[in-house]
């Protein structure tokens, strides 16, 4: 098989060794009947490093979200979320179709939702108005940045100053709390709820897990059922997962390194401007409006030598994700090809 630099995002990632052979030996049970061991040690694990009483193991990021809604939520509420957010841009409009929600959103162009901007949001009681059911946060967010803590702190508490619950999409809560320089429970002090993914960078091959109240869990439990998302022996999968958390969470950094190297050097490529800001965790919106090149001329270009982008966003963008497969040397290289396709 020919060996690309796969920067498209870091859910390509493959599973390691260790990974491979903890799936292969795992204990398994039906899940279902409660009997699935490897399961179970997965969700405490994961109830610990995100600082919540329990935790529940879901097939998808999108999975943990809904659930998450449709268990805070009763049908005609509001959510207040991030115009920029996954759960507002990327999930089918679940919302709606599962839990008989609308969504109210706040423009960013960071996608970091102010607290001014929600408190300007949630409704006060009146007969015409829907209830603001919940408030969702998400961090890192999809375009590369990091809520500061206080922000969230301040967005956590105006929502319990109005009784509303908050749901933490941390897809990418590990790479949050590199960038932060922090543990996750430090961030979600700031959130009732919360659904971090296994299978992006921390290279696992499937699922995501969602963490709050011991209550809470009970109830997702409850609806993940109904959405079908009862799995049997899942445990060969949780056994990825657990490696992912215990080995993976932690070497985050090195694809953060790799994507400011990737920054500057492509901020220094003529035409190219990359917006700083957006590079706290491990992607990057290279903007070649300057370049006077189609963005899919780039890419292709791009593939011919041997590397993967995506257009990844709406406008003149190419994104770029670090991951573990993925080495400062590669780095090197794209750099070397993209000064070549775009100054010669
Ligand atoms: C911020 C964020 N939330 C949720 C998801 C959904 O995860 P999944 O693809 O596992 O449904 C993604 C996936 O890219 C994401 O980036």
């Amino acid at each position: 098989m020919e060996k690309f630099i796969d920067l498209r995002s870091d859910t390509i990632t493959l599973q390691t060794d260790e990974m491979r052979s903890a799936m292969f030996h795992a204990e398994v049970g039906d899940d279902v009947y409660g009997e699935d061991m490897t399961v179970k040690r997965l969700e405490k694990i994961a109830a610990e490093m995100l600082g919540k009483e329990a935790a529940l193991f879901v097939t998808s990021g999108t999975m943990g979200n809904q659930l998450a809604i449709m268990t805070h939520t009763k049908r005609g509420d509001e959510v207040i979320a991030c115009s920029g957010s996954h759960i507002v841009l990327a999930e089918v409009g679940a919302a709606a179709v599962l839990s008989g929600v609308t969504v109210r959103t706040v423009d960013d162009e960071n996608a970091i939702m102010q607290p001014e901007d929600v408190q300007a949001l949630v409704r006060g009681k009146n007969q015409h108005f829907p209830d603001t059911g919940l408030i969702c946060m998400e961090t890192a967010t999809c375009l590369g940045t990091v809520y500061p803590l206080p922000v969230m702190a301040e967005i956590y508490g105006l929502a319990k100053a109005h009784g509303i619950p908050v749901h933490l999409d941390g897809a990418r809560i590990f790479n949050a709390a590199a960038a932060l320089g922090v543990d996750a429970g430090e961030i979600t002090r700031y959130t009732d709820s919360v659904q971090m993914c296994l299978s992006k960078g921390l290279c696992a091959p499937v699922g995501s897990v969602l963490a709050g109240s011991a209550e809470f869990i009970e109830k997702a439990h409850r609806n993940r059922k109904m959405l079908g998302g009862g799995l049997r022996q899942a445990g060969y999968l949780a056994a990825a997962g657990i490696i992912a958390l215990e080995k993976m969470a932690g070497r985050l950094q090195e694809d953060h390194d790799n994507l400011k190297l990737l920054a500057k050097g492509l901020s220094e490529i003529k035409g190219i401007q990359v917006n700083m800001r957006q590079t706290e965790i491990n992607m990057v919106f290279a903007d070649i409006g300057g370049t006077g090149l189609e963005q899919q001329y780039i890419i292709d270009k791009l593939l011919e030598k041997g590397i993967k982008a995506n257009d990844g966003r709406e406008g003149n963008y190419i994104r770029f994700v670090t991951n573990h497969g993925v080495s400062s040397k590669d780095i090197e290289y794209v750099l070397d090809c993209m000064r070549e396709i775009i100054e010669t």
